[in-house]
């Protein structure tokens, strides 16, 4: 069951997590939804750069390689036999990738007999904020509040999500992207301005040489359906324009017209953000905010939105914020363990009050749906080790 100030699992669970969505490969072991006792990830950072871009299809090769290997890896670390369940990243993402992930964890709830769930990736991005913190560190910011509801701000390179929390089960999505992620917007803006992938990270360094306020044009997209809908397109061809223009008629020098361009596209997309959260927050009334995704790790957002302190802004000065850690930021599969023990805990509840399963949006994996994927546990059990021994160095571990 789940108790407790912050939801700690009163009785002890141990979680294995398994997270495949798009070009990060992790394994993680996770007790109580909370501590983190092992976590194993490979990038396949290297990998996508010469294409500039995830291909799926490689990245789902280079999944089914390194899932084995990381499972040796944590085998070393901890005793697999003590699992108490295996939570999986099952939705949204690249569906080979995700696909390598499910046959993989299908294939380890056969070999070690334990069940499987399926986690919502997203959701977990925004649960990633409330395991940064220990209790104190909680306790602390929220001045002796509760975190409910809270205020959910995913932004990644697949994701541009607004959601309000009622607890790590009830997430509703109140705003999302028309077009492009924001992470995604700002790797293809990089592409245009010739930076190397990962582009966003390059956009940051340059935008940082450049004037933010150079090119006022440059603006989020709005709905007139939604105050809280995002839309990239636009900015993004505006940010071509004005490159093209150059290109024609260049007025000054190349490099500095660059970097001003490089920081008014990123602080538009980042101000739009803030802008949006502003409204959300009006409406959510939250106690707390829950940031996750990769886009999270950017200095420059983090800055802007701890100015807005010093302003009238709702964002950090009524509401205090939870920022993901570094190594939570990107796709992990801490969090999805992490909130793979509430799904679990919560489908313990419904089977002792006798309801038949859980119906929230973390529904259950149906078992049938991958047994033609892996036939037996013996296979699975030849099957790792084979990949193992045919492979060449170890996968980067952090
Ligand atoms: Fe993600």
């Amino acid at each position: 069951m789940i108790r407790g100030r912050w939801n700690r699992c009163e009785n002890f669970m141990r979680m294995l997590g398994i997270e495949t969505t798009c070009d990060e490969t992790s394994l993680a072991l996770v007790d109580n939804g909370i501590s983190v006792v092992a976590h194993r990830i490979a990038s396949q950072e290297a990998i996508h750069r010469a294409t500039g871009g995830v291909v799926p299809s490689v990245a789902m090769l280079h999944h089914v390689q390194a899932l084995p290997k990381l499972l040796d890896l944590l085998e070393e670390e901890e005793d697999l036999s003590k699992v108490d369940c295996i939570a999986v990243a099952h939705t949204p993402g690249l569906i080979v990738s995700i696909q390598a992930g499910l046959s993989f964890a299908q294939g380890l709830s056969l070999s070690l007999g334990k069940p499987i769930i399926g986690v919502n990736h997203v959701e977990a991005h925004a649960y990633s904020a409330l395991m940064s913190y220990s209790d104190i560190q909680k306790d602390a910011l929220l001045q002796g509040k509760g975190p409910y509801p809270a205020l959910g701000v995913v932004i990644s390179g697949g994701h541009t999500l607004l959601m309000r929390i009622s607890s790590p089960l009830e997430m509703e999505v109140i705003g999302s992207t028309l077009d492009d992620a924001v992470g995604e917007a700002l790797d293809k803006g990089a592409r245009l301005l010739g930076l190397p992938y990962p582009g966003g990270r390059h956009l940051e360094i340059m935008a940082q040489q450049g004037n933010p306020f150079a090119f006022p044009c440059l603006r989020g997209g709005r709905s007139k359906d939604n105050p809280l809908a995002f839309s990239f397109s636009g900015i993004k061809t505006h940010l071509w324009r004005l490159l093209k223009l150059h290109q024609d008629s260049p007025d000054r020098d190349e490099r500095s017209f660059k970097e001003d361009l490089a920081a008014s596209y990123q602080r538009a997309i980042f101000e739009d953000i803030i802008a949006k959260i502003d409204v959300a927050i009006r409406q959510v009334r939250p106690n707390s905010i829950w940031f996750g995704g990769g886009v999270t790790q950017n200095c420059t957002l983090r800055t802007l939105i701890a100015e807005k302190n010093n302003s009238s802004s709702k964002v950090t000065e009524e509401v205090p914020i939870l920022w993901p850690s570094p190594d939570l930021c990107s796709d992990n599969a801490v969090m999805i363990a992490g909130l793979g023990c509430h799904a679990w805990n919560e489908q313990i509840r419904l089977r002792v009050e006798g309801r038949s399963c859980y119906q929230g949006k973390l529904s259950l994996l149906n078992r049938e749906f991958l047994t033609k994927v892996v036939a037996s546990p013996k296979y699975v059990k030849k099957q790792t080790y084979a990949w193992s021994s045919n492979s060449t160095g170890r996968p980067q571990g952090r």
